[in-house]
C-alpha cells in the first residue's frame, strides 16, 4: 500500500496535491511520502518481530536500510525515527546515515571495493560491521584496523551461487558475479580472521540480488548459509550474527507480485529453525520504491501522420534511469485523467539518444501538452541514479507528510551548475 491516490480526481501524495508541488517546485522533480516509507518499514519490523527474528541481545532484528536505493538527507531522517539503521556501501553513504541521525552502532560497510581510506572512516565512526568481500579486502581491513590500534568487527560476505531471477544487471548471487567469497573460502577466511590481530569475525552476509519476487531461491541460499554457521560452530568459532541482505522484490504495477514480508519472514523463520544468531537485513526497494514518484510534465505531443504518437515529457533517462538501463517497467498516471478512449504513446525525454524511451506503446488516457503525469514506484533507485546528462539540471525531490511539504533537495541553478567546472587559467 501507498500514498499516492486521488483526492477529487486529481492524483495526490498524502494530502497534497501534486499539481500544487509542480506549481510550487516545477517539474521534473521527485515526491516522497513519509507515510508510506514508514508503512514499508514497520510491516517488515512487524513481520520479522512476529517470527522471532531478534537481533543482539534479544532485541529486534536490525533493519539497515540500503542507502543506495534512496540517500536523501531528509528521506533518512524519517526511516531514523522509525528505528531504521543503514546499509552502507561508500564513505558518502555512512556521511549521510550519519548526518540523518543513524547512530553509527546501526551502520553496516558493505562493497566489493572499499579503500583504505574509506575503510579508516568507516572504523573511527564506529560502524556495526564491516561487510568484507574478499581476501584481499580483508587483509586491507586488518592492516587499517591495525595501524588505529583498533579491530574491524566483519562479517564475510558469501556468495551463495543460486540465481535469484530478475534482471541480470541486478543478480548479485552467482559465483560468475563479482561479490563475495564461496562457502569454503568463506570457512578458511573466517578461521584466519579470528587469529588475526586486526579483526574480529561476527559473523556472515548474503544478498543475492534484486527485485526478488520468489521465495526459492532465497530459501536456498539462507539453508546454506545456515549450514555454514552450523560449520563454523562446530570448528569452535563464534558466530554471533547473520546478515541476510534485501532484495525483496516491491509490487510494480504491472510486473510479477513479490511475497509479502510476512511471507518473507515465515520463509526465513522456517528455514533458519532454531539457529540463535542476530539476525540483520538490508532492505531498499521494498521500502522506499512505493514511497517516491517522478512527477513530470507533457511537453508536446508528436503524432506522426504515419500512426504513432510520442509523449514527450520534461523528464528525461538523466532523471530516472531505469527503463533504459534495465527495461524496468514504471506504471505512468496522469494527475488529472482526460475523459476519452485509452491512447498508445511512446513516452519518451527530450535527450538525444533513442535510449532516452520510458515505455514504448502504453495505453494511457489522453494526454495534451501542459498535462502532468506521475511515474510511479520511483522512489527507489530513481533521483539516486539521476545526472545532468544534456547538461540538464539535478532533478529536484520533495517530501510529504500529511498535508505540507518541502524542498528536500533544490533544484540547482544554471550558474551552480557552472560552477562546478574549473578552466583552467592557462586556457
Ligand atoms: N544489500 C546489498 C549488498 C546490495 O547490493 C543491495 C542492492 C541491497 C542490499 C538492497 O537491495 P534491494 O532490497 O533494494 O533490492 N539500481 C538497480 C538496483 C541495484 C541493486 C544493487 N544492490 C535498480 O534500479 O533496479
Amino acid at each position: 500500500m501507498n500514498h499516492f491516490e486521488p483526492i477529487d480526481g486529481e492524483l495526490a501524495c498524502e494530502g497534497v496535491l501534486l499539481s500544487d508541488i509542480a506549481q510550487a517546485v516545477g517539474t521534473p522533480v521527485y515526491v516522497y511520502s513519509s507515510a508510506t516509507l514508514e508503512r514499508h518499514y514497520n510491516v517488515l519490523r512487524q513481520a520479522l518481530a512476529a517470527e522471532g527474528l531478534k537481533g543482539e541481545n534479544g532485541g529486534e532484528a536490525l533493519i539497515a536500510f540500503a542507502v543506495k536505493a534512496n540517500s536523501n538527507l531528509a528521506v533518512l531522517k524519517v526511516l531514523a525515527q522509525q528505528g531504521a539503521g543503514a546499509d552502507t556501501v561508500s564513505e558518502g553513504e555512512i556521511r549521510r546515515a550519519l548526518a540523518a541521525g543513524i547512530p553509527a552502532h546501526k551502520i553496516v560497510f558493505s562493497g566489493v571495493g572499499k579503500t583504505a581510506s574509506e575503510l579508516a572512516f568507516a572504523l573511527k565512526a564506529g560502524v556495526s560491521e564491516i561487510n568484507v568481500e574478499s581476501e584481499p579486502e580483508i587483509h586491507l581491513a586488518s592492516q587499517v584496523a591495525q595501524s588505529l590500534g583498533t579491530r574491524a568487527v566483519i562479517a564475510i560476505r558469501v556468495n551463495p551461487d543460486v540465481s535469484a531471477g530478475g534482471h541480470a544487471k541486478i543478480a548479485t548471487g552467482k559465483a560468475d558475479n563479482k561479490f563475495g567469497v564461496s562457502f569454503s573460502e568463506a570457512e578458511r577466511l573466517y578461521a584466519q580472521a579470528s587469529n588475526n590481530a586486526g579483526l574480529r569475525p561476527v559473523g556472515i552476509t548474503c544478498h543475492i540480488g534484486s527485485q526478488i519476487t520468489d521465495l526459492a531461491p532465497m530459501a536456498t541460499a539462507f539453508s546454506k548459509m545456515k549450514g555454514l554457521v552450523q560449520r563454523l560452530r562446530g570448528e569452535g568459532l563464534a558466530v554471533e550474527r547473520l546478515d541476510l541482505g534485501g532484495g525483496l522484490g516491491a509490487p510494480y504495477f504491472n510486473q510479477p507480485t513479490p511475497p509479502s514480508p510476512a511471507d518473507y519472514a515465515q520463509m526465513i523463520a522456517q528455514t533458519m529453525g532454531d539457529l540463535d544468531v542476530a539476525y540483520s537485513f538490508e532492505p531498499g526497494r521494498m521500502i522506499a520504491a512505493n514511497a517516491g514518484i517522478l512527477l513530470s510534465q507533457v511537453l508536446h505531443i508528436h503524432r506522426r501522420p504515419e500512426g504513432r504518437q510520442f509523449a514527450v515529457l520534461d523528464a528525461a533517462m538523466n532523471d530516472l534511469i531505469r527503463p533504459a538501463m534495465y527495461d524496468a517497467y514504471h506504471d505512468i498516471k496522469p494527475v488529472l485523467v482526460r475523459q476519452g478512449p485509452m491512447e498508445t504513446y511512446d513516452v519518451v525525454g527530450p535527450i538525444c539518444e533513442t535510449g532516452d524511451t520510458f515505455t514504448r506503446e502504453r495505453d494511457l488516457p489522453p494526454l495534451e501538452a501542459g498535462d502532468l503525469v506521475a511515474f510511479l514506484s520511483a522512489g527507489a533507485y530513481g533521483a539516486v541514479m539521476s545526472s545532468q546528462y544534456n547538461s540538464r539540471l539535478l532533478v529536484p525531490e520533495v517530501l510529504v507528510r500529511g498535508d505540507q511539504f518541502a524542498v528536500v533537495r533544490p533544484r540547482p541553478t544554471y550558474e551552480a551548475m557552472l560552477d562546478q567546472d574549473v578552466v583552467p587559467d592557462w586556457l
